[in-house]
């Protein structure tokens, strides 16, 4: 009788900015058996660096998962202020009130946090970035032998020959410290990249999570924060996936065909045409660090079922 052997779980650093799609995500990643999340980084961006903190210290306390260790991240980003997504996610980050976490954050912060984690488990420690790229691009610009020792890095953001979501050229993330976004695009490191154009394919509408019949705390939480999202405005009707497809993409890659390509960002230092930051722009499309989706290679159906699969939502009669 041969033992069965199951690969040990994968240690994943989380960098986010809850945010909602953040929340969804990370309550994805404490339900995978394949991921031993390590650790929480916060950044600013959907709403100012107190609530996204608060947010992330919150949402492990529902959970039971004050063992993981939240580290403050960034007020700022590099250059200029950040806009904020408030009007999205809400004014506090959450659609769904949680009592103030008795937790504390980390007395590391972020860009310490992630360096001294991937340099004591060189190549084990997968890092996924669902906010703007400030606490990355600051550890590699302060630790440059840091990133390149994950094991993989994950990004949400930017829009790859497709509209943006907040200017034409532009998608939040990027758009939010595009100055970060460029270092970290043009760093060389492998990375995988979800863009905006997998994301448009992938929702859940009111119906879906009205239908939802979850079975676990996270998956209860998960519709009550998408109920409350839909809750706050009548006419909205899709509920685009943005960070919980980037967690199926770490879990299961085969739901997204990917291309690799050589891309740049634009910020203030390659265009005075502040409409044009944020912007991605593909410079070889044969090969290169930065994995992309490609065209249509986004398998929808797949991609929904593992996400309602990690909320442990029943499948609705006949998906
Ligand atoms: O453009 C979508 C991205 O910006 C998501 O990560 C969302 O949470 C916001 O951070
Ligand atoms: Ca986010």
């Amino acid at each position: 009788m041969t033992a069965s052997y199951v690969a040990a779980p994968d240690a994943v650093v989380i960098d986010t900015d809850p945010g909602v799609d953040d929340a969804i995500a990370l309550l994805m990643a404490l339900s995978c058996p394949q991921l031993d999340v390590v650790g929480l980084t916060t950044t600013a961006g959907n709403v100012p660096i107190g609530p996204a903190t608060r947010n992330a210290l919150a949402l492990l306390e529902n959970v039971s998962r004050t063992d993981i260790p939240v580290a403050r991240g960034a007020a700022r980003p590099m250059r200029g202020r950040f806009a904020y997504a408030r009007h999205v996610h809400s004014a506090e980050g959450l659609t769904h009130p949680l009592p103030p976490p008795t937790s504390r954050t980390s007395d590391t912060g972020a860009v310490r946090f992630l360096a001294q984690t991937l340099r004591a488990n060189p190549g084990r420690v997968t890092v996924i970035a669902l906010g703007p790229l400030t606490n990355l691009a600051r550890l590699h610009r302060d630790h440059p032998t840091a990133l390149p020792l994950a094991k993989r890095v994950l990004v949400m953001g930017g829009a790859v020959q497709t509209p943006g979501n907040v200017t034409p050229s532009a998608e939040f993330n990027f758009y939010s410290d595009p100055t970060a976004a460029r270092l970290v695009i043009e760093s060389g490191i492998p990375l995988t990249l979800i863009d905006m154009a997998p994301c448009r394919q992938v929702f859940l509408t009111r119906a879906d999570v009205e239908a939802a019949r979850p079975s676990t705390s996270a998956g209860i939480l998960a519709q009550q924060l998408l109920a409350g999202w839909f809750g706050q405005d009548p006419t909205r009707e899709r509920f685009h996936m943005y960070d919980p497809l980037t967690l199926v993409a770490a879990v299961n890659p085969d739901a997204i065909r990917l291309r690799w390509t050589t891309m740049t960002v634009d910020d203030s230092t390659t265009t005075d045409d502040s409409s044009l930051w944020g912007r991605c722009r593909v410079l070889d499309e044969t090969g290169g660090p930065i994995r992309v989706a490609e065209r249509g290679g986004v398998d929808v159906q797949t991609s929904l079922r593992v996400i309602r699969e990690l909320l442990g939502w029943s499948h609705p009669a006949g998906n």
